[in-house]
Formats: structure tokens, sequence, C-alpha cells
């Protein structure tokens, strides 16, 4: 009986926490997750996947743009991600004549393909563990405080002293980069290869490629056709090469097959791409900092902007549209905060990373390494020690830097000075054209002097109410001084007397610039005041950067050590990673349960001609009455949307190809459900699902509501 329960206990304590759990190294994936992800139903090989030989499905993914990861789906170069990653380039081809973020946008043929200068995309070509070599590197660093460990810039000499001269410059568009792993405690090379020739194809409008906007974003279930085309183009040989108009398509190494089988409960999922950060080695000292300053100052200075700013834009339609992009940039980041803190909350995260902390101290003391525990010591120590700084830190940054638009005047006004005092001409005009820039900048089209009155003044009164006076950047005494603590007089004063406050008297400084005028502005007094106490609170805070990085650093060999035996997948760095899971729906709340898949009825029932966020266009709705749904539907007749699976996924991940248990191409992902941004810090399994975007409806949009079917002729389609 003993035996039994020793045996159970063994089996049990080897269980992984959660099969879904992971953000996975490709180069590792064959000795640490491929029985169990054939388990789950994958047909594929190893090799498959990842080769460092062959070609293999990694070879189909690229970085897009840095921040966003895409797929090549045909021999041609063609490229698909998310429309909220294309975004950008989308907006910049847009005029009012031609609105593609309004009606979409088709080329109708190559030529008419748009370049995108900045746009580049990057595919991984190979991936070593450079461990060894970096550690016997380290060895000649004497500085006990050097941070070299940790430095890209230090990493990446090493890799191109690795790759050498001649490999660099042989190979076009060829680049190698060492990161850090496990807080430095392992280190990959990869050996990248960069296009800067990608052109925009397609785009869906914004009523189907953010149908839903702010009010569903992070949220289940979703009915959003968030996906954008382009191209990739290389020069005759196929190498990489700025925009020219000769360049033609890139013939890749890989595309993906896309599946037209469509997805059910339960089945094998998988994603490759580029996820961005995640926070698993988080001590239980960082959760509570992470709750209580970083998540908690967001939340509450957000919420307070985003009133003022909706308020207005729900009376303007002119201040609507000027606002629409910062209010979905604020609003995304928050959301992202609020169910980090209710996760946090509901799964008592702070307890469970004390427990595993509790676990290495006991372990670390029964083997006598006195290191780990000396760590823990060490991190409980720099997150109490910089708690007060930090939070002013997040006020000034969250309240003010980031919420106040003239907040940014510039503040630098000495060569300016200098050119007044000497009445040189050349020098003067000159000179003037940076208050100048700045100031168009603050008339451009997504800006209101009103708006930012408005919301200056709600943000100035409670970060005064919150930070103590003697903390405060020095400037503010000026409020109590002349103002008697009248917040909302003293930014009508600034805006009064500011050249900065008004066409009048920007217009009048021009023409009459004056040194004491210059040195006297209330607004540039108010922008250099914060710009100093930012750049003091900041030095005062890098104090900790290399104690904490060391503690960290050893906190995380501890429980690698500890854990010999259990895989933990490194925190998310940007770099290439896999995660795999099911297509699954779940339960947000008691007695509720959300359906894996949505369709086109979800989309007419949210239907809202009165929201901007909710207006179907007329085109799809036909399509619906008329279930002109072609060949892109399921097997009882309507059609699919999005869907929801248990992969690890995060920011970053946006326009990773989802692909089933054959490796073929069934969605895009674009987003999390709210209950599941804490996997950040802590996977999920019964909250956290990613948000996919069906392939079907991807299709479907081309195909009948574009009229872009021809692009389907050069995809693999598997029926
Ligand atoms: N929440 C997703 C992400 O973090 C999508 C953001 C874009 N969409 C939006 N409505 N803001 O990137
Ligand atoms: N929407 C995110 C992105 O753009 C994805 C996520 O956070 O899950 O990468």
């Amino acid at each position: 009986m003993k035996k039994i329960i020793l045996l159970l206990a063994a089996a049990i304590l080897s269980l992984p926490v959660a099969a879904d759990e992971g953000m996975w190294m490709l180069s590792l994936l064959k000795q640490q997750k491929y029985a169990d992800m054939q388990r789950l139903g994958l047909n594929l090989s190893a090799e498959d996947l990842y080769s460092p030989d062959a070609s293999s499905l990694k070879d189909a993914v690229v970085h897009f743009d840095g921040g966003c990861t895409a797929e090549v789906v045909s021999s041609a170069g063609l490229l698909l991600t998310n429309h909220h990653c294309g975004y950008d380039q989308i907006q910049q081809h847009s005029t009012v004549e031609n609105d593609y973020l309004t009606n979409g946008f088709w080329a109708t043929s190559r030529e008419k393909e748009l370049p995108n200068p900045g746009l580049a995309v990057t595919f991984i070509e190979a991936i070593d563990d450079v461990t060894d070599y970096v550690k016997k590197e380290l060895e000649k660093d004497t500085d006990p405080n050097s941070m070299n460990y940790l430095s890209p810039l230090y990493l990446n000499n090493l890799a191109k002293a690795k790759a050498g001269e001649a490999f660099l410059q042989n190979n076009p568009g060829m680049s190698v980069e060492i990161r850090a792993f496990y807080g430095g405690n392992q280190y990959y090379m990869f050996t990248k290869k960069t296009y800067s020739d990608v052109r925009l194809v397609g785009a869906p409008p914004s009523s189907i490629g953010k149908f839903g906007a702010d009010t569903d974003n992070w949220t289940w279930p979703r009915h959003t056709g968030d996906f954008s085309v382009f191209r990739i183009y290389a020069d005759a040989n196929g190498n990489p090469a700025p925009y020219a108009e000769t360049n033609v398509p890139l013939h890749p190494k890989k595309w993906l097959k896309i599946s037209l089988k469509g997805v059910g409960e339960n089945d094998f999922a998988m994603m490759i791409g580029f996820p961005g950060a995640t926070k698993k080695y988080y001590t239980s000292w960082e959760v509570e900092e992470r709750r209580n300053i970083d998540n908690a100052v967001r939340i509450n200075m957000r919420e307070l902007r985003q009133r003022v700013m909706l308020d207005e834009m729900l009376k303007d339609p002119e201040i609507r549209i000027r606002y629409s992009a910062k209010y979905a940039a604020s609003t995304n980041a928050y959301k992202n905060a609020i169910g980090s803190n209710w996760a946090i909350d509901k799964r008592n995260f702070e307890q469970v990373k004390r427990e595993e902390q509790e676990h290495l101290a006991a372990w670390a003391k029964a083997a006598g390494k006195t290191e780990y525990p000396d760590a823990l010591k060490a991190m409980e120590k720099i997150v109490s020690d910089r708690k007060d700084l930090r939070y002013r830190l997040w006020m000034l940054d969250e309240g003010i830097m980031r919420s106040i638009e003239f907040a940014q005047a510039p503040v630098k006004t000495d060569d300016l000075a200098e050119a007044i005092k000497n009445k040189d001409k050349t020098e003067l005009s000159k000179q003037l054209a940076v208050p100048e820039t700045a100031y168009r900048r603050f008339a451009d089209k997504d800006y209101s002097p009103e708006v930012d009155k408005k919301i200056a003044k709600a943000m100035l009164a409670e970060y005064r109410r919150l930070i103590p006076a003697t903390s405060q950047p020095a400037y503010f005494a000026e409020i109590d001084k002349r103002f008697k603590g009248n917040t909302d007089l003293f930014i009508d004063h600034l805006f009064d007397n500011s050249i900065y406050g008004s066409d009048a008297n920007f217009n009048r400084f021009k023409s009459r610039p004056s040194v004491k005028a210059l040195k006297e502005d209330p607004m540039i007094l108010f922008a250099q005041s914060i710009a100093e106490e930012y750049k003091a609170l900041n030095q005062a805070l890098q104090g900790f950067n290399a104690a904490y990085a060391s503690a960290h650093r050893s906190y995380v060999k501890g429980l690698l050590e500890m854990e010999k035996g259990k895989m933990n997948f490194p925190d998310a760095n940007s770099t290439m990673r896999l995660t795999y899971g099911q297509v699954k729906g779940y339960a947000p709340r008691d007695a509720v349960y959300y359906n894996a898949q949505t369709t086109l009825e979800g989309v007419m029932e949210k239907e809202d001609p009165e929201n901007w966020e909710f207006v179907v266009p007329e085109k799809l709705k036909e399509l619906y009455r008329a279930k002109d749904f072609g060949r892109y539907q399921t097997a009882d007749g309507r059609m699919p949307v999005a869907f929801a699976a248990t992969t690890h996924s995060t920011g970053g991940n946006s326009g990773s190809p989802v692909l089933n248990a054959d490796g073929e191409l069934v969605g895009i992902n674009f987003d999390r459900n709210w209950e599941g941004v804490g996997g950040d810090i802590q996977y999920l399994p019964d909250y956290q699902r990613s948000i996919i975007v069906d392939i079907r409806y991807v299709l479907f949009i081309m195909d009948k509501y574009a009229g872009a079917g021809y692009l389907l002729n050069e995809m693999e389609l598997v029926e």
C-alpha cells in the first residue's frame, strides 16, 4: 500500500502543471515536448516543425515589423498577419479620397501592391545554443558589477565575432544576435534574414478587420476578421534588397498549406510566433509590486483620462476621430492591467510564488547552497527599497507624461535663446523651427488643446491628491504659491501665457522672439520640471539594476536546479517560440459556458448601425442573407468567424499562424481573453484562451466579400 502511494505521489509530482503551458524553443522541442504533442494528436515528425538542416514549418513564419508575427502562404511570398499589425501601413496609404481604413484595400495586380518604407520582416535561419561560448567569454570580465551578461551590445558583438565578418558580408540581409535566457543562465544565437521590401496586398474594411473595436478588445466571444495581406519582395537572386520597382516576389523556402476542414472542440492546435515578454520567474514580491503599483496606478490613472476623452469623443464626432487611436492604445493596456490583477487575486499568485520560494529555500538549505536563499533575501529587499521611487515614477509616467500631451513641450531652449540674444537671423530661423515643429505637432490632426486641457485638469488634481507635495516636480510648488492649490487655475494659466497655449501666443512670440518670454514660459517650465523629475527617478531606480539582475539570475538558476526533471520554459523575449494546446471554450463564471467557435450569426447579433464599433457593411449582410458562404462554411451550413484555443500566447503573438495536427493553417492568432492575460505571470489552464480568426472567414472575406479570389489561386488549399 505504501509503495503504491509513493508511486502515485511520484507520478503526480512528475505530471506537468498544465499540459498547455509554455512557450517552447523550437530547437529543444524534440526532446522537451514532442511526445506530449503527439499524445494530443500531432501527426507530424519533430523535423517537420523544426530542422536545423532541411526546410521546416518554422521557415514559413516571420517576425513582422518587430512587434507582430506573420506567415508565408504562397510560393510567391504572400504573407498573412493581423489587421491591427498592418494598421500603420494601411493608415499611411489612406487619404480622404482613398480611405483604405474605412473601405479596405485590394491590389488587383502585383503592380498595384503598395510599398512600405521602414517595414521589414525577419526569418530565423538558425538557432544555436551558445551558452558555453558566452560563459567562457564572460569569464574574461573582471568587473564584479558588470552587466555584460545581459547587455545586447556586448552579446551581439560576441555573435558577430562568432559568425565572422565574411559570413555577414557575403549574405545580404543576414544578421546574428545572441540573446540571454533564464535571466542570463543560458544563451542562444539567432541567425536572421531580414527583407525590407514588403508590400501591402490587401486589407478588409475596419468594420470587419476591427469589428467590435475597443469594446470587444480582449474579450471572447469575438467576431473580428482581424487580418491583412502583404507580400515579400526580393532582388532577382532572391536576396533581401531595399525597395526597387525591379524587385520580384520572394520564392520562399517554405509556405503553409491552408486547411478548409475547420476546427472542432478539443482539436490539437499549435502556433509559432514571436511572443514579447512574460514574467514566469517573478517572485512573490514582484507580483505584489506589479499588482499594487504598476497595474493599480495604470488602472486608476487611465480610467480617469479615458473618462474625460470618451466624454469629449461622444460629444463631438470630430474629436472622436482625432482621439480614437489614442483611446484604443490607452484602453488596450488598461484592460490588460485589469485582467492581470483579476488573475493575481483569483489564483492567489502571490501565495503560489511564496510557496515556490519556500520550497527553494528548504531545498537549498538541505543541499547547503546558501546563494539561493541569499538571492531571495536580496530580491525582497530590492523590491521593498524601490517601492516609493517606483510608485512615484509610475504616477508621473501614467498620470502626466503619457496623458498630458503638452507635458512633452520641448524643454531645451538654450540654443534658441542664444540665437535671439545674438540677433543672428539665419540661426534664429533655424532654431525657431524647434518650437514651431513642436507647436505644429500640437496642432495636428489627432490633437485638441481643449481636450488636452480637460485631461490635464483631471490628471493633475489626482496626481496632487496622491503624491505628497515634497515628492512632486519642483515647479508644481507654483500651484500652491500662486493659485492657492487650484490646479484648474494653474492649467488655464499655462494655456493663457505660454507660447504653446494658442495660435495667437505662438505667432506673437514668433514675430518678436524674446529670451525672457522663453525663459519664463510656464508650459516650458512645467515640462522641464517634469522631465527633470522623470530623469531623477529613473536614475535612482537604475541604482537597483545590477543587484536585481544578479539576484534574479541566481533565483532562476536555483529553480531550474531544484526542478531539474521539470521542463521550465524561458520567459518570452521576442524570440521564436511554439505553443500548443487544444481548441476549447471555457466557463467565465458560474453556470456560463462559452463555446470555442463563433459564427457570422454573432456579427449580426452585435450589429449596431449607430455605433461605429459595431457597424456591419451592407455587402456582408447580403452574403449572410443569401447564405453565400461557398466552400468556406461549416458542415451545418454556418460561416465560422473566430475560435478559442488553450495555447499559451502573449503580446507579439498577434499574426501567428495557428496550425492543425497536420501542420496546415487553420487560423491567425490576434488576441487573448481578458481572463487570460494573467498568464503572462502564471498560465491559467481553465481561463486562458488565445483568440484566433478562422482561416475560412479570412478566405471568405477575400473571395466573396472583396472579390480578391485571385489571391486564393496562389495558395495551396486542402479540402
Ligand atoms: N488586444 C490585442 C493586442 O494586445 C489587440 C489590440 C488591437 N485592437 C484594439 N482594438 N486596440 O494587441
Ligand atoms: N493582441 C496581442 C498582440 O498584438 C496578442 C496578445 O496579447 O495575446 O500581440
